[in-house]
C-alpha cells in the first residue's frame, strides 16, 4: 500500500526545527514504548545532533515492563538517558524535569556561575504523530495547552508551553513522519493504530498480529480469547483468527466465521492494551 507523502512539508519541518533547535536548550523525543524503534523519525540523529536530549518512552501503560526496562539499560549504555512515562495517566510524568535538569547538569552550572542563576530551561518536544505530544504537553501544562492555542497569532509553528517556573516547552515545529516506506516498520505502526486502518486490509493486519502475537505472548493470547491448551505452533495467524471468532460467537449468516468483525475487535483490544502489556520490538531485534 502507499502512502502519501508530503516531501515539501518534510523540508519545511527539518527546517524549522533547525531553526528552533537554537532557541532551546534540550529536546525530549516522544516514542512509543511498544514499538521504540518504528516510532522514530529516521532523520531526528541526524537533525538534533549534539543537542542534550531525553527520551520518553511513552504508553508505557501499555507496554511490557521488562522490554521498557531493557531500552532504558539500552539508551543507557549510548549516553542517553531514557524514561517510561505514560501521558494519560501522568504516571512518571515527575521525573520529566528533575532528568532534564540532570542532562543539563553541566550546562545549568555554567549559567550559576555566569550570574544566570534561575534561567529559563527550554525544551523542544518531538515525536511522530500519535505518540502522545499533545497529552504530554497538556499534562505537564496542566492545560494550558488549549489557552495558548486559542490565543490568537499563536501559530502551530511556535507553540510555548510554560509548565513551571523557569521551565518551557516547545511542540514540534511541523510533523515529523516515521519511515513508512519501510514494510515492517508500516505494520508496527498500523497495528498500534499510528496507521489509520483504511491504509491497509484489516483481516491481513489482524493475521499479522496474531502470527506475531502468538509467538511472542502465547499465553497473553491464550488467557484473553480462552484458548487454553492450544499450540499455535503450526497455526497460521488467519487460523488463529478463526478460533478466536469462533470462540466470540462472530458467526456470520450460514454459520461462517465473521473473520472482519474479529480482525476490528483483535485489533482494537490490542490498541487498547487489552490483550496485555505488549512490546513488539526489543532491543538487539532487527526492528
Ligand atoms: P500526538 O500529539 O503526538 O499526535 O499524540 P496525542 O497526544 O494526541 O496522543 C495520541 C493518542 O495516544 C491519544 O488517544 C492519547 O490519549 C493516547 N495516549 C497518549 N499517551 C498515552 C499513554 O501514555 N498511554 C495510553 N494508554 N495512551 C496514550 P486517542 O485515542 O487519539 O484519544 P483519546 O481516546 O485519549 O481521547
Amino acid at each position: 500500500q502507499s502512502i502519501q507523502w508530503f516531501p515539501g512539508h518534510m523540508t519545511r519541518t527539518k527546517r524549522q526545527i533547525e531553526k528552533y533547535l537554537k532557541q532551546v536548550d534540550a529536546v525530549a523525543e516522544i516514542v512509543d514504548a511498544r514499538i521504540p524503534v518504528s516510532s522514530r523519525n529516521p532523520d531526528l540523529n541526524r537533525l538534533i545532533q549534539n543537542k542534550p536530549r531525553i527520551i520518553l518512552l511513552n504508553k508505557s501503560d501499555m507496554a511490557d515492563a521488562v522490554a521498557t526496562k531493557e531500552w532504558i539499560a539500552y539508551y543507557k549504555q549510548k549516553n542517553v538517558k531514557a524514561i517510561p512515562v505514560d501521558c494519560k495517566s501522568g504516571k512518571g510524568m515527575n521525573a520529566f524535569q528533575p532528568t532534564v535538569k540532570e542532562v543539563l547538569a553541566l550546562q545549568i552550572e555554567a549559567w550559576k556561575r555566569k550570574g544566570m542563576i534561575g534561567r529559563t530551561i527550554r525544551v523542544m518536544v518531538v515525536g511522530v504523530p500519535n505518540v502522545g505530544k499533545s497529552s504530554l504537553i497538556n499534562k505537564l501544562s496542566h492545560g494550558s495547552h488549549a489557552a495558548v492555542e486559542d490565543r490568537p497569532g499563536v501559530t502551530r509553528a511556535n507553540q510555548w508551553f510554560p509548565i513551571g517556573k523557569g521551565f518551557d516547552l516547545l511542540d514540534t515545529p511541523g510533523v515529523l513522519w516515521p519511515k513508512f516506506e519501510d514494510k515492517i516498520v508500516g505494520e508496527h505502526l498500523a497495528f498500534t493504530g499510528a496507521v489509520k486502518d483504511d491504509v491497509v486490509d484489516t483481516e491481513s493486519l489482524a493475521a499479522r498480529l496474531l502470527e506475531i502475537l502468538c509467538s511472542l505472548y502465547p499465553d497473553a493470547v491464550r488467557a484473553r480469547y480462552r484458548l487454553e491448551g492450544t499450540d499455535f505452533t503450526d497455526l497460521a495467524g488467519w487460523q488463529v483468527l478463526e478460533l478466536i471468532g469462533k470462540k466470540r460467537g462472530m458467526l456470520i449468516p450460514g454459520g461462517e466465521i465473521d473473520t472482519e468483525r474479529a480482525s476490528i475487535m483483535l485489533l482494537d483490544e490490542f490498541r487498547a492494551g487489552k490483550i496485555g502489556k505488549i512490546t513488539l520490538e526489543r532491543t538487539g531485534g532487527k526492528v
